[in-house]
């Protein structure tokens, strides 16, 4: 009796336990909510394969209790024996050809889907923006290509084109996953690149996660997909190809910041420019959603960060202690002031899941 009560007890926890974590999905982080083209196809693929799973499953299911009841053991027949049935021609013509028919109803979409995603015969276009996409230990580097602009960690597109990634790495295998928009693509190091395209319906901040395991900080190489409308876009270019990297910040403790980065920073780090460098392209830092990709963007965090990164992300390629504490408080003044473009901004409360605004 125990047992069983145990047994129970453990189901009834599992079964409060799936209900818990199915609350867990944040709108702007959902395959199950597209917001882009990419992911609408696979979200139609998904549901084809589970309609197909669910009627197999109560055909299989009727059939097994109708069977159970049917010819279980009654008192008195104990030694009965139903009629015995073999190689019956209709039967397992019907059971042959349900599953072809069930297999083509799955594969005609999925190929489909699988030659739409695939599609690059737009890339060449004139006017079409191809993004070159780097992952790195642990952070992302977007580099547009032909535009003088370089970002990291926050890819802005223009909301309803495509938008083309050429993708690598540039250390081990990552993989570029930004589910609310599309589908996820394995970014390899040397010379392989791989692309996919990025198509939005609608503006909003969407999140990103690297989706292949990478390192100790694997978990926390996250990133955004800023999506702004075609005209808000074109601004947005014109900000960030006019950035002066030199331009002089206005409080005494950023210009010391300043000073500090160009002395300590710069040669990982750069500002403005199509730059690729060692370390993330820091345009635009002070209306960046997160510090490096995972934190509130605070002083305090970015202080902290600056400091001891090998705490916040283990494993990353930041030395730790370049500057001190004192020191670091004025290059977060300088960093957090960089605000060249607002484009974006305005959309920063989608930074939480859109329900919450
Ligand atoms: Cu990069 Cu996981």
């Amino acid at each position: 009796m125990r047992g069983w009560m145990g047994k129970f007890r453990s189901l009834l926890l599992f079964s409060a336990l799936t209900l818990f974590l199915a609350g867990c999905g944040q709108e702007n982080l959902s395959a199950l909510k597209p917001e882009g083209y990419g992911a609408e196809l696979l979200l139609d693929l998904m549901l084809i394969s589970i309609a197909i799973m669910v009627f197999v499953f109560v055909i299989v299911m009727a059939i097994y209790f109708f069977v159970l009841v049917r010819y279980r053991e009654k008192k008195g027949q104990e030694d009965f024996v139903p009629k015995q049935t073999e190689g019956n021609h209709t039967l397992e013509v019907i059971w042959t050809v349900i599953p072809i028919i069930l297999l083509l109803v799955l594969a005609v979409p999925t190929v489909q889907a699988t030659f739409d995603l695939a599609d690059q015969s737009s890339q060449d276009e004139e006017g079409v923006l191809t993004v070159e996409v780097t992952g790195n230990q642990y952070w992302w580097h977007f580099n547009y290509e032909g535009q003088e602009i370089a970002t990291s960690q926050e890819l802005y597109i223009p909301v309803g084109e495509r938008v083309y990634l050429d993708m690598k790495a540039s250390d081990v295998i990552h993989s570029f996953w930004v589910p609310a928009i599309a589908g996820k693509m394995d970014t390899n190091p040397g010379e392989n690149i791989n692309t996919m395209y990025l198509e939005a319906y609608e503006e909003g901040v969407y999140w990103g996660h690297c989706a292949e395991l990478c390192g100790p900080s694997h978990s926390l190489m996250d990133f955004r997909v800023v999506a702004v409308s075609p005209d808000k876009f074109e601004q947005w270019k014109e900000d960030m190809q006019n950035v002066d990297p030199e331009a002089e910040p206005e409080t005494a403790s950023a210009k010391e910041g300043q000073e500090l980065f160009n002395n300590n920073c710069m040669s990982c780090h750069a500002i403005g420019g199509a730059s690729a460098g060692v370390g993330p392209n820091l345009t635009n830092f002070g209306n960046r959603n997160k510090i490096a990709g995972i934190l509130e963007p605070s002083k305090e965090n970015l202080v902290d960060w600056i400091v001891h990164p090998d705490e916040i992300k283990p494993g990353n390629k930041m030395p730790a202690n370049i500057v001190n504490k004192e020191e670091a408080s004025k290059i977060a003044d300088y960093l957090m002031g960089l605000k060249h473009t607002d484009v974006g901004t305005e959309l920063d409360s989608v930074n939480k899941p859109k329900n919450d605004q």
